[in-house]
């Protein structure tokens, strides 16, 4: 049996207020595939100009009639919330390992599709809009955050798919609050094109529900994750968060700090130059820095660490991660 997740959501308005009602009485009726539950929490409308919050789910953004995008599900309470919204395919494009079991008993099927933040490759495009074209919808992308990788992966595949023109992909890619920076992201959706009918022929179950993805971009995702965790804590003056109750500083800033010392034994790591290693070394040194300065309740040292650390991920990222 799967508990209902009532305790954790909190209700932010009314139409979240009604799924909270809405979804205890699907509790107590039939779980999580009640009707009354699929039709609980609207999707954002198609053209809102700006992205939208909802339970365990940030900056989503409809880009067509049920094809949604938006930042990973986080924990059962996002989840959920897809759940309500009727959603029956969930594809990431993110590097982490999806909950693939946690929205399979929400009755949702989960593909993997991961990209990079370079540029949306031709063969992942033609994926994508066959996932698009053949996985039961409403249909939800998403990446870590929401705002780059699953509006390119998603743009790339409506273009392709013949949902949308590639004006009006730009146009939703911009309201998900994609960066300028990432340009690889953004000519990939200018110059996609829609595909013959028969090249968005796919077998639905041919689709992978986890893919292997390199140890480096396996550890990146990670330590993305966990330095989210960080910056909640620190936002709540490094005591756990409200909505985050169970969450300890100093252990996620350990696991930050054990996270990039892993990179120095992984192969592609290995392999790339000089001055990425010493980019490594700095962010090492900086997670280590952070962690003994929370373990020392030293909370302004922790900040300035905290902050050199953000500044070590742009740093490295413009050029190992976001060039061709
Ligand atoms: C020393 C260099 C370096 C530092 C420091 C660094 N990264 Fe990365 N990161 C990379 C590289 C290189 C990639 C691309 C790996 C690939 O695609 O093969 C990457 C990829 C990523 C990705 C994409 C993973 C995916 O799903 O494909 C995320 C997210 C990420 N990093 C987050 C972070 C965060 C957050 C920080 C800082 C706390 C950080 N990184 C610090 C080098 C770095």
């Amino acid at each position: 049996m799967i508990p209902c997740p009532m305790p954790t959501l909190r209700p932010r308005g009314t139409a979240v207020g009604l799924f909270v009602v809405a979804l205890t009485v699907g509790c107590q009726q039939t779980r999580e595939h009640s009707p009354s539950l699929r039709a609980a929490v609207a999707p954002p409308a198609v053209g809102a100009p700006s992205a939208s919050t909802l339970p365990g789910l940030h900056n989503v953004v409809t880009y067509a009639p049920d094809v949604i995008c938006g930042g990973v599900p986080e924990g059962a309470e996002g989840l959920q919330t897809l759940a309500a919204m009727g959603v029956q395919s969930i594809v990431s494009v993110d590097g982490a390992t999806p909950d693939v079991a946690g929205a399979e008993r929400r009755g949702m099927r989960y593909v993997h599709l991961p990209i990079s933040y370079d540029t949306v490759t031709a063969e992942r495009q033609q994926q994508l809009a066959q996932a698009l074209h053949s996985l039961p919808r409403p249909i939800y992308v998403h990446c870590h955050h929401g705002k780059h990788r699953s509006a390119a992966a998603l743009a790339t595949a409506a273009v392709r798919a013949g949902v949308l023109t590639n004006d009006e992909a730009l146009e939703r890619m911009a309201v998900s609050g994609t960066a300028k920076d990432y340009q690889g992201l953004w000519q990939a959706v200018r110059e996609a094109s829609p595909l013959p009918q028969d090249g968005l022929r796919a077998d639905p179950a041919s689709f992978p529900s986890v893919s292997k993805v390199s140890g480096l971009v396996a550890t990146m995702a990670a330590i993305d994750l966990v330095f989210d965790l960080v910056k909640q804590a620190q936002k709540a003056g490094w005591q756990a968060p409200q909505d985050h109750p169970d969450l300890v500083a100093p252990k996620e800033t350990a696991r930050l700090a054990q996270l990039f010392d892993d990179l120095q034994h992984d192969a592609d790591s290995q392999a790339l130059a000089a001055d990425y290693q010493a980019m490594l070394q700095r962010a090492i040194a900086g997670a280590t820095a952070l962690d003994a300065a929370l373990r020392a309740s030293d909370r302004a040292t922790a900040d300035r660490w905290l902050e050199a650390l953000g500044k070590g991920c742009k740093e490295c990222h413009k050029d190992y991660r976001d060039r061709r």
